[in-house]
């Protein structure tokens, strides 16, 4: 869809003679989801649906920054210098995650400058798993294997997202993730095979990390505040519990391979369901951990805010370089 260029019109500034424009507008917008076509930043959209987008990539794109806070918590004591090559490779990769999501988010009319002060403040979010501390080593081969399979599972049907800008960003992001999620499954496979302490090591990091990153698809689909609207929008192609259930089944044989136990006395084969059952989640668990009172929390944002702050003289410096170029250019 890219014939309707015009500005976002709100019903509070519609004159009588401009709703039949905006129901002509607001026909397309739909017509166009119905054909499956992608909504591009110069179409009129809902401002319901502008507003989704951007709480939605913008959490995403902190997600993304956040992130790499946990894993380079070991890039300095890798144990190879070829697992730290790899490792700085994939945080660096979320570093421009972040900048892919914050570029697409400024499509729909924000500002990144904007969007980081929110999360400064704590009036945006990021996903509750990176408030998780990163014990040992083997923890980074857990958030590669689940965090980062999870972050797939999640994402691959997002590059359908009915949004273009969001839908391209991901299609990049996730052939990214898939290195991600093979990287941190071949690590754990190494000290899953290892010494008896290191295969101790990375059953204890999956048993930190399992309940966690099935927290990652977000509350049960009967108290997902969003999610209807989100589906009706086609900007989410599937529920929470559809993709919790599809990353359940995805990692159980893989952790056959791995010779790794799940942490879930529930998790069988139902062959009637044709899927697997596992336990109960601890959703107050996820409740505390959003509501701030995860373990780290309180470090996660203070060493954000402390590499922005930082990071200031980069900015000046790159809109200073920026100023001078279109002064040659003009
Ligand atoms: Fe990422
Ligand atoms: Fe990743």
């Amino acid at each position: 869809m890219t014939t309707t260029a015009q500005p976002a019109a709100s019903a509070a500034q519609t004159s009588p003679l401009d709703e039949d424009a905006l129901a002509g507008l607001a026909a397309a917008f739909d017509a166009a989801l119905a054909a499956d076509s992608r909504i591009e930043p110069r179409d009129w959209m809902p401002d319901a649906y502008r507003a989704t987008l951007v709480r939605q990539m913008a959490q995403h794109a902190h997600s993304e920054i956040i992130g790499m806070q946990p894993e380079a918590n070991w890039i300095t004591r890798a144990p190879s210098l070829r697992r730290k090559a790899i490792l700085m490779a994939k945080v660096q990769d979320e570093a421009g995650h972040g900048l892919y999501l914050y570029s697409a988010a400024e499509t729909l009319g924000v500002d990144r400058d904007e969007l980081l002060d929110k999360l400064h403040a704590g009036r945006q979010r990021y996903s509750s798993i990176f408030n998780y501390p990163t014990l040992t080593w083997a923890d980074v081969g857990a958030i590669g294997w689940l965090v980062d399979g999870a972050a797939i599972t999640n994402q691959v049907p997002l590059c359908r997202c009915s949004y273009g800008p969001y839908a391209r960003a991901m299609v990049r992001i996730c052939k990214e993730e898939s290195f991600h999620q093979r990287q941190g499954y071949e690590l754990l496979l190494a000290l899953s095979r290892g010494t008896p302490a290191q295969h101790d090591m990375a059953q204890d990091a999956v048993n930190r990390w399992w309940w966690p990153s099935l927290m990652m698809f977000g509350p049960p689909d009967d108290e997902s505040a969003h999610s209807a609207q989100s589906m009706a929008w086609k900007i989410k192609r599937h529920s929470n519990d559809e993709l919790r259930q599809r990353f359940v089944d995805i990692c159980v044989p893989q952790a056959e391979v791995l010779g790794l136990t799940l942490p879930d006395p529930d998790l069988r084969w139902n062959e009637s369901r044709g899927a697997h059952d596992y336990g109960p989640i601890d959703w107050t668990e996820f409740q505390e951990v959003l509501r701030g009172n995860g373990p780290c929390n309180e470090q996660r944002l203070e060493r954000r805010k402390a590499a922005h702050e930082r990071g200031a003289w980069v900015r000046e410096a790159a809109t200073a370089y920026a100023a001078k170029h279109r002064e040659e250019e003009a």
